[in-house]
């Protein structure tokens, strides 16, 4: 059975979901979201299996969170914990096109912030394509700064601004 880890309580978006703990028997869901969100650069089915083995198995090195509202997993976030960093990264986050602008995401960051606080990180980071302004425009909302730009980063050579948060 899954496990509510975090539930949101802060006064922000109306119905912006609950987080919890994804398991095995979420899978097709999570590859469902990769697919829908992602044209390129898309996470395999493979890779969220593993990513999900991994975060029930050393929860300190990756966690994997899901976004519910009512009995719907709508989106994911993946935050990567290396050993011996004090700086957390956000590897993926996406939501659903048809839950959008509820603030689904903005709980998925929440959460994923409350984790790397806990476990003892000062700072988080992402990258983020030069072209996605609605993500940007999210992330610079709640805070993350931009310092520093890569090129080229992503399948299709477009750039990556590196983004930071101090916790
Ligand atoms: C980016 C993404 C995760 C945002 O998810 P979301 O649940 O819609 O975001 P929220 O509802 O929490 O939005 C919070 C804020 O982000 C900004 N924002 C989000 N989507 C936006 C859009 N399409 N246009 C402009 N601003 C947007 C707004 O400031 C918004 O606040 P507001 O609704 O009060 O104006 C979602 O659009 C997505 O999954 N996109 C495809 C995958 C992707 O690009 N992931 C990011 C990779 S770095």
């Amino acid at each position: 059975m899954s496990e509510t880890i975090i539930t949101q309580t802060w006064p922000t978006p109306p119905h912006a979901g609950t987080i919890r703990k994804p398991g095995p028997g979420d899978l097709n869901v999570l590859a469902a979201i990769e697919n829908q969100c992602f044209s390129i650069d898309r996470i395999s089915r493979s890779g969220l299996r593993r990513f999900l083995t991994r975060s029930r198995q050393d929860p300190w090195g990756v966690r994997f969170l899901a976004v519910e509202h009512g009995a719907c997993v709508c989106g994911y976030i993946l935050l990567l914990l290396r050993r011996n960093s004090l700086i957390a990264r956000i590897y993926s986050i996406a939501v659903m096109p048809e839950h959008r602008r509820t603030g689904m995401a903005r709980t998925l960051l929440a959460g994923a912030e409350s984790v790397a606080v806990e476990s003892g990180r000062n700072r988080i980071r992402l990258e983020v394509r030069e072209d996605n302004a609605a993500a940007i425009r999210l992330y610079t909302s709640i805070g993350y700064q931009t310092f520093g730009r890569i090129e080229p980063y992503y399948e299709d050579r477009t750039a990556a601004i590196r983004m930071e948060k101090p916790l």
